[in-house]
């Protein structure tokens, strides 16, 4: 039912020719996603702060062709210059998506697209990619369709970035964002992210977050293969429902601004995550030296300085170090000091809370 309310009408006007551009942002998820039915369904809810400085920009510039293609015709750049590896991913997409956008094949697409973060930075580059591309097919959508309302185009890409990587659908708005069904959120959706829509503690609306860049090599082991490890997983049932129940628990948290909660909420997340890979079959482990050097430091400098650092882990080795705003002059000299040596190159990204995608053309 949900899925059929993004297939549009028929049109008869194309548009010959036209551009768009947006910005998205990536996201860290606080309550992770890990596990998937078929059509990117999360098996559990989760949230994320959306993030500002870590972004895609993307432009799709779209030519009417003499008529509809049986193949997607597009071309693909990144950074400037043609990527034919990343074509078939995208390829992946546009054909998951033409149902919800049936006039995909009518066009030559070029895509060109860039990010803010450095290339091969181990930072998953999904999330914005996707949800940058989706914001801008469904530009010619709203040229087609000028009626379509701000509501329903957040949505739409959001359920069309989803269709490209789960993760992707929390990036198009901000500053929270949740997906997945969830009693405890009336709206929420396995289709697509909501924005959070309770009232939040200020504390959370400017929340730093500095992503520590520990190894930039390729995962041995993609979040598509970890995803369908879940099926079969022995923890998998306890596993989804910790996340309702984390949920529930930083309900009361982000409302109250509870940061010793908030910490206990987010380390214990990363360390489940990284705990079902490990008890998968097969298993294995995305951590590194470096990723458990960080960790131990980061509890010891809370136990001595009562700050309110904590961490948490995306699918690989990288740290994203969450802090208030308050905290910042305090938390960057540690950084900088006790952990930037335990990253390639001395490598971080500041980064904090952002409010989501920003249309350029
Ligand atoms: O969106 P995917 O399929 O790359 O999965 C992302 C999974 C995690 O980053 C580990 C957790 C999450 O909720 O973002």
């Amino acid at each position: 039912m949900t899925e059929s309310r993004f297939i549009p009408n028929s049109y008869d006007d194309l548009p010959t020719s036209g551009k768009s551009s947006w910005r998205s942002p990536s996201n860290i998820a606080l309550v992770k996603y890990w596990g998937k039915r078929e059509n990117q369904i999360p098996a559990n809810p989760s949230i994320s702060f959306t993030l500002n400085s870590c972004f895609t920009t993307t432009l799709v510039s779209y030519e009417k062709l003499k008529e509809k293609q049986h193949q997607f015709s597009f071309d693909f750049l990144f950074e400037g210059s043609p990527k034919e590896e990343f074509k078939p991913k995208i390829q992946t997409f546009l054909s998951r998506i033409e149902v919800y956008l049936p006039f995909l094949k009518e066009y030559h697409l070029v895509i060109e697209s860039s990010n803010s973060f450095p290339h091969s930075s181990g930072i998953a580059s999904s999330a914005s990619g996707m949800s940058a591309l989706a914001l801008c097919l469904m530009d010619i959508e709203k040229e087609l369709n000028p009626t379509v309302t701000p509501n329903f185009f957040n949505q739409k890409a959001s359920f069309l970035a989803r269709l490209g990587s789960g993760s992707a659908c929390r990036s198009i708005q901000g500053p929270l964002v949740q997906w997945g069904s969830y009693k405890g959120i009336e709206n929420s959706s396995d289709f697509y992210g909501v924005t959070y829509p309770f009232k939040t503690h200020a504390v959370f609306q400017d929340f730093c977050d500095t992503v520590l860049l520990v190894d930039k090599g390729e995962k041995t082991v993609s979040s598509t293969v970890g995803h369908g490890l879940m099926h079969h997983h022995p923890f998998a049932e306890q596993r989804f429902q910790q996340a309702h129940t984390n949920l529930d628990t930083l309900k009361a948290i982000f409302r109250s601004g509870d940061l010793d909660g908030f910490i206990q909420v987010v380390e214990s997340e990363a360390l489940t995550l990284h705990a079902m890979m490990m008890t998968s079959t097969p298993y294995f482990i995305l951590m590194k030296p470096n990723t458990l050097q960080i960790i131990n430091k980061i509890w010891a400098f809370r136990r001595e300085t009562k700050s309110h650092v904590c961490f948490t882990l995306d699918a690989g080795s990288n740290v994203h170090v969450l802090y208030p705003a308050a905290e910042k002059t305090v938390v960057l000299k540690f950084i900088k000091e006790e952990l930037a040596s335990h990253c390639q190159n001395g490598q971080f990204i500041e980064d904090q809370v952002g409010t989501g995608a920003i249309k350029l053309v």
